[in-house]
């Protein structure tokens, strides 16, 4: 008989927790709004966001006090990532790639000199963070990845090509995933850090996208990329795990940009509904109520997810539970709320517009929607 997982996990937020909650919220509204429209509209990185995040320790929330951060866990990252995303997820997939997919590996597996290294670093904010694991022609199948690494005399020496990277064009510090030889799929991987002044390593150029404009999207390119030994980050051969064990972290935080998505829709269409006198429909009414329950079931997955993370444990299906939910129901809510604006949702500079472009990606990166389906089957059948 099928096993039905009990939740086991507190989904109530503490006192320190709501307060955290509301100083984001606080930080998002008065700071981030304001400016998503236009930088979505130039297609410039949110560099401000990140640098006035990292003043408040906002890029280091799962850092340990020792390397300069603030010590908080993954369900903290969810708080604050609700909130940026609700009002531009430009913003949020920027500061969740640098915070978590680069920061969190760093913390689980790397070397004390390593942490030292890399991680105050990345707390103020000094070098971006990017997180090259996908290629040309390995996306989904991320195990078959061709990007190859020789050792040689104090290090290792990198070549190849990585693709759709998040933040490429803005960061000084890539967390790379190289093999050994292809053959031996996932056994043969490592992981790198390098920094983005070393010779051989260079950046394409910057993609135009359907939405998310602001975030900045290129390919790398290693040739003969020298990377000093200590640089290798947890054991050789070990980095398909690591990236793995990443992306579970990742996957609760692309289900939170995408739970942003669903309650920024919801909270402007509300308005939009008051202001105009729309409330009396009752498809409008319905509308809303969709939109409701598809907030607060993507924010009951992505909670669970992220609160068995903190507590250490086993949360791959949970995480992929809560990612493949919540993207789904931020392009249900983006294109109920669109259809709700009718014409006014659909010109640039409405809220919504920009939200129903953003949500899309939310179902491709960091695994598809089929991927995560294929993981949760595999826990399904097991
Ligand atoms: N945690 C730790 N280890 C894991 C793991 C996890 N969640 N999942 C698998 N592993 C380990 C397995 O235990 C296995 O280890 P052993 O060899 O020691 O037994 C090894 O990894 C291989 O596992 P699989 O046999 O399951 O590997 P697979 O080839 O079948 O691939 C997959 C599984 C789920 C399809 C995987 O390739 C995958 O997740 N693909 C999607 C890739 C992806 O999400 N890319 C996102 C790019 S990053 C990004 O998008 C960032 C951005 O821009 C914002």
């Amino acid at each position: 008989m099928l096993k039905t997982e009990e939740m086991g996990v507190r989904l109530d937020l503490s006192e320190a927790e709501q307060a955290f909650q509301a100083a984001v919220r606080e930080y998002a509204d008065e700071f981030v709004a304001p400016r998503a429209a236009e930088l979505d509209s130039l297609k410039r990185f949110p560099i401000d966001a990140m640098r006035e995040m990292a003043a408040k320790g906002w890029l280091a929330i799962i850092t340990p006090e020792q390397y300069s951060g603030l010590g908080l866990g993954h369900f903290d990252l969810v708080l604050l990532g609700e909130e940026l995303n609700r009002v531009c997820p430009s913003t949020g997939v920027s500061w969740s790639v640098h915070s978590s997919l680069v920061t969190s590996p760093l913390i689980t597996f790397g070397s004390e000199a390593l942490k030292e290294k890399y991680l105050p670093v990345l707390a103020r904010c000094e070098r971006v963070g990017a997180y090259c694991l996908s290629e040309p022609d390995y996306g989904s199948d991320a195990g078959g990845l061709q990007c190859r690494y020789q050792e040689v005399e104090g290090g290792y020496r990198l070549k190849g090509t990585k693709a759709w990277i998040t933040n490429g064009p803005d960061a000084q510090l890539f967390l790379v995933f190289a093999t050994k030889d292809p053959a031996m799929r996932t056994k043969g991987i490592s992981a790198f850090f390098i920094d983005g002044e070393t010779e051989g390593l260079s950046i394409g150029k910057k993609e135009t996208k359907l939405g998310i404009r602001a975030s900045s999207t290129s390919q790398i390119f290693l040739d003969d990329v020298f990377v000093p030994t200590e640089n290798l980050l947890g054991e050789e051969g070990r980095g398909f795990h690591i990236a793995m064990h990443t992306l579970d972290g990742g996957r609760v935080g692309i289900g939170t940009q995408a739970l942003g998505i669903a309650r920024g829709c919801l909270e402007a269409t509300r308005a939009h509904v008051l202001e105009n006198g729309l409330d009396k429909h009752q498809s409008v009414q319905f509308g809303l109520a969709d939109m409701a329950v598809q907030c607060d079931a993507a924010r009951l997955l992505i909670y669970r997810a992220a609160r068995l993370k903190d507590l250490g444990r086993p949360h791959s299906r949970e995480a992929s539970m809560a990612k493949l939910f919540a993207s789904e129901a931020a392009n249900a809510a983006a294109r109920r709320a669109v259809e709700i604006f009718g014409n006014e949702g659909i010109f640039e500079g409405s809220i919504v517009e920009r939200l129903f472009r953003d949500a899309k990606i939310t179902e491709i990166y960091e695994g598809t929607s089929e991927i995560q389906r294929l993981v949760i089957s595999r826990f399904v059948l097991k």
